[in-house]
């Protein structure tokens, strides 16, 4: 099994289930030509992402690393009339960019970007009374994680669920020779989950046009 091969099933799924959509499109478009690395979500994890915030009936998201906003406007589309998501972003340009791309997407009224290290702008959110949050995406740097699933539990409740991208890297998580900051990031991640009590939580593999990597699902008991 290859990249091609993992690439050319994307585009099929893409073909099958992904309109091609000129908002979407533009949203990657100006995060290209910003010179933003292409590592947001593929279309049919975006389209993922959106079927789970339908199927919870959000109405209540954080996401924390927004990019280019390509993942938020999956996300932001989902929401009912009245919902709202918050998106953190510690990158001024990539804030930036973000921004420009979900006002082109018409949800500049439901969704705020903050610019801020998530550190930072999660006990914000907490002294706000911003929460609970029905959904959190965690997709920002890795060794993070495991400070943002403990703000993600304060932001949370019974029923809300949590999901992380980029919890398998490669199949690094599973390799004990591996030293790198952000695998070790992500085990330190994955352990507290598997340590937290108040959550039921798995993690499920997924290759594709943005390689082999994994999300971690978790509901709050
Ligand atoms: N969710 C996006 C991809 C996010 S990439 C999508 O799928 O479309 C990860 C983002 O997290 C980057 O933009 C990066 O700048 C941001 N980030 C890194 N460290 C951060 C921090 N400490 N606080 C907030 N955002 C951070
Ligand atoms: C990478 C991929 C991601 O989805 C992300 O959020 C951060 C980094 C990467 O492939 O390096
Ligand atoms: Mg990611």
């Amino acid at each position: 099994m290859s990249q091609e091969q993992w690439t050319a099933v994307d585009r099929y799924i893409e073909g099958l289930f992904v309109a091609s959509d000129p908002v979407l499109d533009a949203a990657l478009r100006a995060s290209a030509e910003a010179g933003l690395p292409g590592i947001q979500v593929s279309a049919a994890q975006g389209k993922l992402l959106h079927i789970l915030v339908r199927a919870l009936r959000a109405q209540n998201i954080l996401e924390i690393g927004t990019l280019g906003g390509y993942s938020t406007i999956w996300l932001g589309r989902a929401l009912p009339p009245a919902g709202r998501l918050i998106s953190l972003e510690v990158n001024p340009k990539h804030a930036e960019v973000a921004r420009s791309n979900i006002a082109r997407s018409g949800l500049a009224g439901s969704v705020e970007v903050r610019l801020g290290s998530a550190l930072e702008t999660l006990p914000q959110l907490l002294s706000e009374g911003r929460g609970p949050f029905d959904l959190v995406f965690i997709d920002a740097d890795k060794p993070g994680y495991f400070d943002y699933f403990h703000w993600a539990m304060k932001l949370t409740r019974r029923g809300s669920v949590i999901i992380a991208d980029n919890v398998v890297r490669k199949g690094g998580v599973a390799d004990p020779q591996n030293r790198d900051e952000n695998v070790l990031g992500i085990r330190r991640f994955n352990e507290a989950v598997k340590k937290e009590s108040r959550v039921t939580a798995t993690a499920i593999q997924t290759v594709g046009a943005k390689g082999y990597d994994g999300f971690l699902m978790a509901i709050v008991n």
